[in-house]
């Protein structure tokens, strides 16, 4: 059965699965092990099977999962050496970021130094983020209404090195970091606008990780582009924000393409 049977949503167009040979291991090279786990009936979380058209390999936890779109609970160094996908999509807790996530900036640093592949990643300005593949691009967010530092960089990465048309990316009816008083704010204190995820989203290909998830804003994304997309996140109340997220089919209020 598949996950589009097993949702009932049979009006629902599935994304192409991408084919296996397509997909790359992630941080393969890593000492640290993968999280597999048997069947926990009492647990909310599902256990991908070879039986079951999951985007997940065989036997990985998902917090959530629903039509090529998962979410995993837990550390990100545990997880990724068992996952495969195409680009990393993320906002990792990084310096300067208002103290918000201070102490995993070193895990952050750690995590995506591994990167061997194309990547998106948010980052302070003051550094390059640490990531081994060519940059491409540096693209800035130009953060509309704010008191407070109105850019912020995403840095683009691909390991074929052919230099990129950075973007100054500009929503007038976006706000700053999706805080208290907009539409879109669902509680994370660094939750990025969709429509920003979706702009970045869309100039990639594959099936998109996110490694430091949040409220799932890099997922919701993809699900409205009809992508694959992993996400990974330690805070279980994040996790539980982002699956509901996620189980709306259609775009909250607020929420623009
Ligand atoms: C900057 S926030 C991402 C916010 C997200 N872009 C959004 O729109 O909601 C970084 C997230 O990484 C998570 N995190 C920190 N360490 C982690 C780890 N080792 N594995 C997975 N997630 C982690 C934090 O809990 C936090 O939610």
């Amino acid at each position: 059965m598949t996950a589009k049977e097993e949702s009932g949503l049979s009006g629902v167009s599935l994304p192409a699965r991408a084919n296996d040979a397509e997909h790359r291991t992630l941080f393969g090279t890593t000492s640290i092990g993968t999280r597999r786990t048997t069947p926990d009936p009492t647990s909310k979380c599902s256990v991908a099977s070879a039986t079951h058209a999951s985007i997940l390999p065989s036997g990985v936890r998902a917090y959530y999962e629903h039509n090529g779109i998962a979410i995993i609970h837990g550390d990100c160094r545990e997880i990724l050496p068992s996952l495969k996908a195409d680009v990393v999509v993320t906002d990792p807790p990084y310096p300067n970021n208002a103290g918000h996530f201070d102490s995993a900036v070193g895990l952050a640093r750690e995590v995506i130094s591994g990167w061997d592949r194309s990547a998106l990643v948010f980052w302070t300005e003051l550094e390059w983020p640490p990531v081994s593949v060519h940059r491409v691009a540096v693209h800035i967010w130009h953060r509309s209404n704010v008191n407070g530092r109105p850019y912020e960089p995403i840095y683009c990465f691909d390991p074929d090195g052919v230099k990129r048309r950075s973007n100054v990316i500009s929503h007038a009816a976006v706000f700053d970091g999706v805080g208290p008083g907009c539409s879109e704010y669902l509680g994370h204190p660094t939750q990025k606008p969709v429509a920003l995820m979706r702009l970045l989203c869309a100039g990639t290909h594959g099936t998109i990780i996110d490694p430091f998830m949040g409220s799932g804003t890099t997922l919701r994304a993809a699900k409205d582009l009809g992508r694959r997309a992993i996400g990974i996140e330690i805070e279980e109340k994040y996790c539980e924000i982002a699956a509901r997220r996620l189980a709306q089919e259609v775009l909250p209020f607020g929420e623009k393409l």
